[in-house]
């Protein structure tokens, strides 16, 4: 099954992206987590992507797609994938659909989440991770059981992400509704198309997904 997850920044894409791929056995293949490790390994692509994502802009449409184009290609991609942040752009929109076509591969499901950007700021500021296991918290919606912390393995050290501040996601989300919201009329004509409520809680987020899901699994 092969499935698009469309959002603005702090949706929740890479939250129910990684739910829904360990319930369906297919593969999360998120952009942004791509970028961040070819940042952290100091690659061509993440010494170019660095600055970029800093800023809030986005990467290129060609860097981008050359990435996706190679991972999909890759083995465990064969029983599907969810996509989570790509595409981005209408460029990158057409390029998955000459991927796809040229792998026989269908999509059968793109589900948007809709979140109002007054929300989106407060997740994605108060976003952080345990430094050492990657575990997720939120200072808003899911702090550390004791403070400081991580209730998983017990480390007292966390990250946040560098574009994660109020100045950054003013341009994330501005790129947004720019570049990316004008994809969503393109998907929502092709039919098997969604959009659930990304406010609610994050269980119910995840039965609507499934169910949205779910629906195009049966036709
Ligand atoms: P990327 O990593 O994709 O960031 P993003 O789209 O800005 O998305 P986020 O990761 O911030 O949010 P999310 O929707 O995954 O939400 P999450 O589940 O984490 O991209 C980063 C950068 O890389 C881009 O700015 C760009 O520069 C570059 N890039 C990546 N892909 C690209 C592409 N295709 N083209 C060009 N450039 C590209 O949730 C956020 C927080 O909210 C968490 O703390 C979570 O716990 C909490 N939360 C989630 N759901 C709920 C809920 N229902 N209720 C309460 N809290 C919730």
């Amino acid at each position: 099954m092969n499935i698009i997850l469309l959002g603005p920044p702090g949706a929740g894409k890479g939250t129910q992206a990684e739910r829904l791929a360990r319930r369906l056995g297919i593969v999360q293949l998120s952009t942004g987590d791509m970028l961040r490790a070819a940042v952290k390994a100091g690659t061509p692509i993440g010494l170019k992507a660095k600055s970029i994502m800093e800023a809030g802009a986005l990467v290129s449409d060609e860097v981008m797609i050359g990435l996706i184009a190679e991972r999909i290609g890759q083995p465990d991609c064969k029983n599907g994938f969810i996509l989570d942040g790509f595409p981005r752009t209408t460029a990158q929109a057409e390029a998955l659909d000459r991927m796809l076509a040229e792998r026989g591969l269908k999509l059968d499901r793109v589900v948007e989440l809709h979140v109002d950007d007054e929300k989106l700021t407060a997740r994605i500021v108060g976003r952080f991770a345990c430094a050492k296991c990657g575990a997720g918290y939120n200072d808003a919606t899911k702090p550390t059981r004791v403070s400081g912390v991580c209730d998983v393995c017990g480390s007292k050290e966390f990250v946040r992400r560098k574009d994660d501040n109020r100045e950054t996601v003013v341009e994330r989300l501005k790129a947004y509704h720019a570049q990316t919201a004008p994809i969503t009329p393109y998907y929502r004509g092709l039919g098997r198309f969604a959009s659930i409520d990304g406010m609610a809680d994050i269980d119910v987020v995840e039965a609507a997904l499934v169910k949205a899901v779910g629906a195009a699994a049966n036709g």
